[in-house]
């Protein structure tokens, strides 16, 4: 089933940006910057962006942390990931650099980033793996920093609520309902100081949170 979801998400990636473009009411990259604004991320700081896609956040993460940072993207798609490279390489952005992984395994050592960033991809992560990211995020972060977690609220029409359960339920994140009742319960004991707001568009919240200090 993961060969298949990354397969999907390779032929995605060759329309992701045009269909981002044509959906989103943010044309001027608000939502990017509300996610890494929360990231309290500055000059010289290290970066993760989890399941970076096409890199659009990775990229703006890039630009706060400066040529004295270093952010990674990390996506399990090659495809996704050799889209955000074209788009890093255009901007001459030497402090990003782009891994092929899971975000349930994070090939990084503990304590390693400011600042973690996950947008619009964590609800399409199985039940299981979604665990594994959130214990993963909470090893590599250092104490104190932030992971921010951006979704889309829920379509209010029916028939676009009905698809977007559809969407990932053939992405076998089948728990979705479930997960979203509680959505904030995801953090456990691991973080402190959750913090919930809507994003300027008006179509997707962010949710954050600190890396406590009993890790
Ligand atoms: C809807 S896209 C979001 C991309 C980007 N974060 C954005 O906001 O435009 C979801 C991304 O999550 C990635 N992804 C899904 N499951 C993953 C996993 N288990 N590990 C790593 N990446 C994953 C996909 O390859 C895809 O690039």
């Amino acid at each position: 089933m993961g060969a298949i979801r990354q397969v999907y998400y390779n032929l995605f990636s060759r329309i992701y940006d045009h269909i981002i473009r044509l959906h989103s009411r943010d044309r001027q990259g608000s939502l990017r910057r509300f996610i890494t604004d929360r990231t309290r991320v500055s000059a010289g700081d290290r970066a993760l962006d989890l399941c970076t896609g096409t890199g659009a956040v990775a990229v703006e993460l890039a630009e706060r942390v400066g040529k004295g940072g270093l952010v990674v993207g990390l996506d399990f798609s090659s495809g996704m990931l050799e889209k955000a490279k074209q788009k890093s390489v255009k901007l001459n952005l030497a402090q990003v650099c782009f891994v092929q992984a899971n975000a349930a395994r994070l090939p990084f050592k503990d304590s390693s980033f400011r600042g973690v960033t996950c947008s619009h991809a964590f609800y399409e992560l199985k039940g299981f793996e979604r665990e594994m990211a959130v214990e993963e995020v909470a090893r590599i972060l250092e104490k104190g920093g932030r992971f921010c977690l951006m979704e889309h609220v829920l379509p209010e029409k029916l028939f676009l609520r009905a698809l977007f359960y559809i969407r990932l339920f053939f992405l076998g994140s089948r728990d979705v309902k479930q997960f979203l009742r509680n959505e904030e319960s995801i953090f456990g004991k691991r973080f402190k100081n959750i913090a919930k707001e809507m994003s300027p568009t008006g179509q997707s919240k962010l949710i954050y949170a600190e890396k406590g200090e009993n890790i």
